[in-house]
């Protein structure tokens, strides 16, 4: 058996800032179009009126600050509220495969590898711009890797599950070099017009490269992964490619954008990913005391305090537990992949750290990580 080893990282970040007072301007102008276009039938009791979204609401219940996006000028057109993207050629490369790109090159520059070196390319995210063919081919076909490429969705928990499907595959050696990628558009599925939910997320794309410990001088071997689900329908999208056959076809509802009951969420997910967490470390030989640092899904400030708190035994120093919700918002699967990339260059030979995702599904994946 190979040891798979995380050799490179890289973060594709748009060009687009978001702030909360931004954002919330751009709501409350949308609110008041609303209400105005309905005030009959609200004044009727028919439709319910939308109330203001508000800055410090956003800060406290989340901990975001901004968010990056692709386009910025259609989230905010309080008479539009979703992104204006080009549309694209079939023979240039698309939107999730170009940004997928970027952060591919990243990681393979910080491993000093060319993309022709890669045999596996996994496109992990939380949605596809298209149904076929594969985005992953796309990527494989612009680096000039070669060997062969999936997509796969476990929506938050993309990235970790991708880690462990390549991991697996290097061990058993069917493969020597993978990519897996998450290119996040999350702003695409996002529904911007409703206020309990417009300020969750943001667009992002990152890339970690897998590769066998006798081609690594360097990295973070991956000791194990672990993942986990369990159905549950309280974060929901049901966009879909049967939308057409259904009685209101293609009708803009509520429904075919993301969709959540958010305190459930929280109460449910929380026990289960910290019993996950703590199996897994069990299961590893890894003590929580052992662990130099966590980084964890970007969704929420309090979920990962919550989650640090229970991993750790005590409240987590801000190193050991480093967050980048308050920049990028929460990114679906790439996340923890942000955090990771960014807090991880002072990490000495021999600590030990977990990336943890979690969402949609239910789902949590986790991996523990060895500096080499
Ligand atoms: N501005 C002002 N007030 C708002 C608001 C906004 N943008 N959105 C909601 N509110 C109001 C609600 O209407 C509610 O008012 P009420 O008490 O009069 O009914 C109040 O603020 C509290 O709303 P609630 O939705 O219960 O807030 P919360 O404190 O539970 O926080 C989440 C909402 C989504 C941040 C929180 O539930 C959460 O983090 N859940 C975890 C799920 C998650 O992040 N999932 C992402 C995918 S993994």
């Amino acid at each position: 058996m190979h040891q798979p080893v995380i050799t490179g990282t890289g973060v594709f970040t748009p060009q687009n800032v978001i702030t909360n007072a931004e954002l919330v301007e751009a709501f409350n102008a949308y609110a008041d179009l609303f209400n105005a276009e309905n005030a009959e039938a609200i004044a009727a009791g028919e439709v319910q009126a939308k109330d203001h979204s508000s800055v410090e609401f956003i800060l406290k219940a989340s901990g975001i600050e901004q968010r990056f996006v692709m386009d910025k000028d259609g989230v905010l057109d309080p008479t539009r509220m979703y992104p204006r993207l080009r549309q694209r050629s079939d023979d240039e490369p698309g939107i999730m495969a170009e940004i997928a790109l970027d952060a591919c090159h990243k990681a393979l520059a910080m491993a000093g590898r060319t993309g022709e070196e890669v045999d596996l390319v996994i496109c992990a995210a939380s949605n596809m711009e298209r149904a076929y063919p594969a985005i992953a081919i796309e990527i494989q076909k612009l680096l000039g890797a070669g060997g062969f490429a999936f997509d796969m969705n476990v929506a938050c928990s993309s990235a970790t599950f991708g880690i462990q499907a390549a991991a697996d595959m290097i061990r058993t050696g069917s493969v020597r070099r993978a990519l897996v990628v998450n290119p996040e558009i999350t702003s695409g599925h996002l529904e911007w017009r409703d206020r309990d939910c417009h300020f969750i997320f943001g667009d992002v794309a990152t890339a970690t490269l897998i590769e066998r410990r006798e081609d690594a001088p360097h990295g973070f071997l991956i000791r194990s992964t672990r993942c986990a689900t369990e159905f549950s329908n309280n974060i929901r999208n049901n966009n879909g490619f049967l939308r057409r056959t259904r009685p209101d076809g293609v009708a803009d509802r509520r429904d075919m954008q993301f969709m959540q009951e958010g305190r459930k969420v929280f109460k449910e997910v929380m026990p289960m990913v910290a019993k996950h967490i703590h199996e897994h470390l069990s299961e590893t030989g890894v003590k929580p005391d052992d662990l130099h640092r966590l980084w964890l899904h970007q969704a929420n400030k309090t979920m990962n305090d919550f989650l640090g708190k229970k991993v750790l035994g005590r409240d987590p120093e801000p190193d050991e537990q480093p967050n980048i919700l308050q920049d990028y918002a929460n990114t679906s699967s790439a996340g923890s992949i942000i955090a990771f990339a960014k807090y991880s260059d002072d990490f000495q030979p021999g600590e030990i750290g977990l990336i943890c995702s979690f969402g949609a599904g239910y789902s949590v994946g986790s991996v523990v990580v060895e500096r080499i």
